[in-house]
């Protein structure tokens, strides 16, 4: 397929590209250039700004499909998805679960209400301005839109930390303070099983809505996962309200979802029924987390880098 990218080299574009380089697609990515610049230095690249400068978007194409990794702004991924529908067949939207309104409940469907703009400007309103641009594209393109909205995203290359927190705390071993209980439930979906997915659907010319989410796991099994990779590793269950009393938060504990929060709640419990029926697959969470921490260490952690290494070998 001839494949554009809106986006491409941050983490979730990244693996979406790495899918379809590994199908034989042929690709064009659009960025401004500046996000890990090499990273697909083989693969067409054009430049432009998607908050104004969509000149070299104008001029290239035709393409089978385009997927559009990063589109926060309604008024932006409106002015990219009028243009693309000459230029595309069929369009790809990365939403995310954000979208539903209050998912204080388990098991939201796609048809579930959606949420409204706070007006506040702030990242409440981060799920009320996805629902937007999903309508900009679904306007541009009726009948042509493809709709795909993750849950939390884990797995190599993550810039948010968060998962990757618990998989290099779990890595370095001892006794790990583990919030609440383990029987909380979880949803994490590996980058790269979301990845497979939104790439065969686009392949395929599937349209529609559909949430892309993880198994249902707890944390007490997301903890043994990272625990498996630290010498004598063992999660100790703090009581929630003993991290509240102490001013814990969730930037000190990345994924913490309080039990009196239970918005929260309902969104680790997302029906992804239609999902997996189109053909999402997961992987095992210890897969994710052994790959995780390789990619850490091979990235952020101390040690001589590999090809350095294999240079002073040889020389
Ligand atoms: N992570 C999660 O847990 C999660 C969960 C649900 C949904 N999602 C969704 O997944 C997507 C995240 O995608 P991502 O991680 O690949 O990357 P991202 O952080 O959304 O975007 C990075 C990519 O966009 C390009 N870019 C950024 N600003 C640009 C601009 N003004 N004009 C043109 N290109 C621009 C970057 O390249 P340059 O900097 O070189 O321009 C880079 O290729 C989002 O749509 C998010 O809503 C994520």
């Amino acid at each position: 397929m001839r494949l554009l990218v809106l986006g491409g080299t941050g983490f979730v574009g990244r693996h979406i590209v790495e899918h379809a380089l590994a199908r034989g697609d042929d690709i064009t990515l659009f960025n401004r250039g500046r996000s890990a610049p090499g990273l697909f230095a083989d693969v067409e690249l054009l430049r432009g700004d998607r908050g104004g400068d969509l000149r070299a978007l104008a001029g290239g194409g035709p393409w089978d499909a385009a997927i559009d990794v990063t589109g926060y702004r309604p008024q932006d991924v409106g002015a990219s998805s009028r243009l693309l529908a000459e230029r595309v067949e069929r369009l790809t939207f990365i939403s995310t679960i954000s979208v539903y309104d209050a998912p204080s409940r388990s098991g939201i469907t796609e048809d579930a209400p959606l949420a409204a703009l706070s007006g506040s400007g702030g990242w409440e309103d981060y799920g009320p301005l996805k629902v937007l641009c999903e309508q900009e594209v679904g306007a541009a393109l009726p009948g042509r839109a493809l709709i795909v909205r993750p849950g939390i995203v884990a797995g190599p290359h993550d810039p948010t930390n968060r998962f990757a927190w618990w998989v290099a705390r779990g890595a370095r071993g001892g006794r790990l303070l583990a919030p609440g209980a383990p029987q909380r439930p979880l949803q994490l979906i590996d980058a790269r099983d979301l990845a497979a997915f939104v790439v065969e659907l686009t392949a395929a010319g599937t349209t529609g809505t559909f949430n892309a989410v993880g198994d249902d796991l707890t944390w007490g099994e997301m903890l043994a996962a990272c625990c498996a990779l630290g010498p004598d590793a063992t999660p100790v269950w703090v009581p929630d309200a003993t991290l509240l009393a102490a001013g814990i938060d969730e930037a000190q504990l990345p994924l913490w979802i309080r039990a009196d929060d239970p918005a929260s709640v309902g969104f680790m419990r997302i029906d992804g029924t239609r999902a997996r029926a189109a053909g999402l697959l997961h992987r095992p969470i210890e897969q994710t987390a052994r790959d995780t921490h390789a990619a850490l260490r091979a990235e952020d952690g101390p040690g001589l880098d590999p090809a350095l290494e294999a240079r002073l070998i040889a020389a």
